[in-house]
């Protein structure tokens, strides 16, 4: 279980006050990051805040302000007069950088950011406050090359944070073929295909994701061990495999849906195979208030999504045919639940 935001070692008001002010401290990084300083640092090195003025369109009023604020929240450091990335902004916020997260940054400010600021209308009414949440709006914003773009880019860091722990989480020697339902642009099985050199994979995703696809795998160097499919998991048939992945993808929908997306999927499980679905799964009991806010982020997206527990999600595998199901975390942002198909 986490700790509480709220300290108990402060006074009450004052420690309130920082909760409150919590958005400050999110808009200070994402204006931080928009205005490009940390890949101006990245490429120049130590520079003082008038060498940053000189490069980067920053007003003098604020400069000092966001370079202080960005010292104070541990995102630089600052030696002899300059500013530098710390170690956590070398490793998230530069571009090409092992663990960029630059893609979720910009869409949580562009999307995230302002459907937040409706939380309230949200939970009154249990309506989404983004625009694109129903399907056929989903389906006009992916055909918008710059926002697919974004959308592909945030997915691509969610997966991005979990392909290293599902490399390690599963036998994947003993399987030839996986197919990832819902799988984007490929970046989940472009990893894990250049880590596990003998498998072969089918990515399942709607048409207008085919572009981000071929540029992505081709970047990865997998393309001649990956296939696009193009179509409507709710409509289409799905690939078959030996082990068939609904990752970051039951979380958009409806309790009746996800149960019926666990049933299809397993059907396209190969006798023998494995069904794996991960998403920041909650537990029975306030543990993990990531998680709880990323599912407050289904609320506000979509129009009936929301993270589910464990427990729920074993017993969809369960219900749909799955022997062996368990429950394993892949770091801390997500859990595998995983179950296997009899052989026959
Ligand atoms: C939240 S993303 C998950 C991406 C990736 N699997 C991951 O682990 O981060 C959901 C994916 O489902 C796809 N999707 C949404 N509706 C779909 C549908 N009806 N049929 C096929 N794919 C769909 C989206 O295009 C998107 O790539």
């Amino acid at each position: 279980m986490t700790e509480p935001a709220l300290s108990v070692q402060e006074p009450a008001s004052a420690a309130v006050k920082r909760l409150a002010n919590g958005f400050c401290h999110a808009k200070l990084l994402l204006a931080a990051d928009e205005l490009g300083i940390f890949a101006d640092l990245h490429r120049h090195g130590p520079s003082t805040q008038a060498d940053l003025m000189d490069r980067l369109p920053l007003h003098p009023r604020g400069a000092r302000e966001l370079l202080y604020g960005l010292v104070l929240l541990g995102l630089l450091e600052f030696q002899d007069g300059s500013y530098t990335n710390s170690a956590a902004a070398a490793a998230a916020l530069v571009p090409g950088a092992a663990e960029y997260i630059g893609g979720f940054l910009r869409r949580a400010d562009r999307v995230l950011y302002p459907a937040w600021q409706n939380l309230a209308e949200a939970l009154t009414s249990g309506k989404p406050q983004a625009p694109g949440a129903g399907p056929e709006a989903f389906r006009a914003m992916l055909s918008e090359p710059r926002q697919r773009e974004q959308y592909v880019k945030m997915m691509d860091s969610a997966s991005g944070l979990v392909v290293g722990h599902l490399a390690d989480a599963f036998d994947w020697g003993a399987h030839r073929h996986v197919a990832d339902i819902g799988g984007c642009s490929g970046n989940l099985v472009g990893h894990l295909l250049r880590r596990h050199t003998s498998l072969q994979a089918t990515v399942f995703d709607l048409p207008e994701l085919a572009g981000s696809f071929a540029e992505h795998s081709a970047a990865l160097g997998v393309a001649d061990r990956v296939g696009f499919r193009a179509g409507d998991f709710f409509t289409d048939p799905l690939p078959e495999a030996d082990v068939v992945i609904l990752g970051h993808v039951l979380h958009n929908w409806s309790a009746d849906e996800r149960e019926f997306l666990v049933a299809k999927a397993y059907g396209a499980v190969r006798p023998g195979g494995a069904l794996l679905i991960y998403d920041a799964m909650l537990d029975d009991r306030p543990t993990n208030l990531a998680r709880v806010l990323v599912s407050l982020n289904m609320l506000l997206v979509t129009e009936e999504g929301s993270e589910y527990t464990m427990g729920e999600a074993s017993a969809w595998l369960g219900a749909a045919g799955c022997h062996d199901v368990r429950v394993q975390a892949l770091g801390i942002a997500d859990t595998l639940v995983a179950g296997y198909k009899p052989a026959v």
